[in-house]
């Protein structure tokens, strides 16, 4: 990184996948984790490479992300200025819990068998420097829908619009190209939301379901659009970039919604999430999650590819 470059950022506008693997890890007693986790991090890039350059169709990438209590062991950089643990949010009904998590690793690629082989090494050069928290395979769901039928992601922003949403910039020198993460595992009950009504199921996501057209909201009751859609007192809008991806297997009984945020402002996400679990007004939840029951939550801070591969050196 220089005056004259300008700083680059991760992958994290790489395009919506067929295949994802989330990989939460914890750094471990070892006394010399953080800088063997330090070194390795600094090293991703090379390890896509070399996995990614077997089959360049498969666009693997690899997005590279550090929780608020592991930062200053890993980097010994400055702290991106609003880089802290994930804020638990309880609502009358239903609550979004803070779990453990140092390092994030968000693989993905057209094809499983790549981001198999890209965690399978990681892995290795952590070995004992890393316990795994959570590894959740992700998998494209017919035309970018979510397991309860919607077509999930159309409002992400466009073109310039998602480094605007997902990129810090100058404003923070040292989060500068990075971006801030959140990541939240739902758990969904098929059978309830199956139960409903499909035009009760459109009032709650804000869209209709076969043909995903956008819907306004027929009720005081606002839906899942309305609820995640940020205006500050200015009047402006404020997107962040996801890329939620189902999981599970019906045969466990256990399968959601992996859900990725990236926002370059992270109170964004959070007002997103304290409307959508206390409500707006309050107690007006987004009934999304009545069928949907958060068993995760962490916070990371994504720092720009300068920053990750400087620390290799
Ligand atoms: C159970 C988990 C979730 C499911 C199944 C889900 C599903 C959906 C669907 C189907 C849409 C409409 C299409 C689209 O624009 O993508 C949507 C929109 C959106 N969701 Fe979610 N979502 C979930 C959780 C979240 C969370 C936790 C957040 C933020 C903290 C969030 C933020 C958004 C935003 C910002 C939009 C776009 C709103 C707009 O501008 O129209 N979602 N979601």
């Amino acid at each position: 990184m220089n005056e004259s470059s300008p700083i680059e950022p991760q992958s994290v506008d790489a395009p919506l996948s067929r295949s994802a693997v989330f990989l939460t890890v914890a750094l471990s007693d070892a006394p010399d984790a953080a800088a063997r986790v330090r070194a390795v991090l600094g090293d991703v890039g090379g390890l896509v490479r070399s996995v990614g350059f077997r089959d360049l169709d498969g666009l693997l990438s690899c997005v590279v992300a550090i929780g608020a209590n592991a930062w200053d062991a890993v980097t010994g950089l400055p702290r991106p200025a609003d880089l802290h643990p994930f804020v638990e949010v309880r609502g009358a009904k239903h609550s979004a819990l803070a779990t453990q998590g140092d390092v994030f690793f968000h693989i993905r690629a057209e094809r499983g068998d790549l981001c198999f082989e890209l965690e399978r090494l990681l892995l290795a050069a952590l070995g004992d420097a890393v316990t795994v928290v959570d590894e959740t395979v992700g998998f494209r769901y017919f035309e970018a829908r979510d397991l309860l039928g919607f077509v999930d992601g159309t409002e992400n922003p466009m073109g310039s619009a998602r480094a605007e949403a997902a990129l810090v910039g100058d404003e923070d020198p040292a989060g500068a190209g990075g971006s801030y993460v959140v990541i939240q595992k739902y758990l969904h009950d098929l059978d309830e939301w199956n139960a409903l009504p499909v035009e009760v199921q459109e009032q709650i996501v804000g869209r209709t379901k076969f043909d995903n057209v956008e819907l306004d909201d027929t009720t005081p009751r606002k839906s899942h659009k309305s609820l995640t859609t940020i205006v500050d007192d200015e009047g402006v809008e404020h997107a962040i970039l996801r890329d939620n991806m189902p999981f599970g297997r019906p045969g466990h009984g256990e399968f959601g919604t992996y859900f990725i945020g990236y926002a370059r402002n992270l109170w964004v996400i959070e007002r997103m999430l304290t409307r959508m679990f206390v409500g707006d007004p309050e107690g007006s939840y987004d009934r999304i999650l009545d069928v949907s029951r958060a068993v995760t939550g962490v916070t990371f801070f994504a720092p720009s590819n300068d920053v990750l591969e400087s620390l290799a050196e």
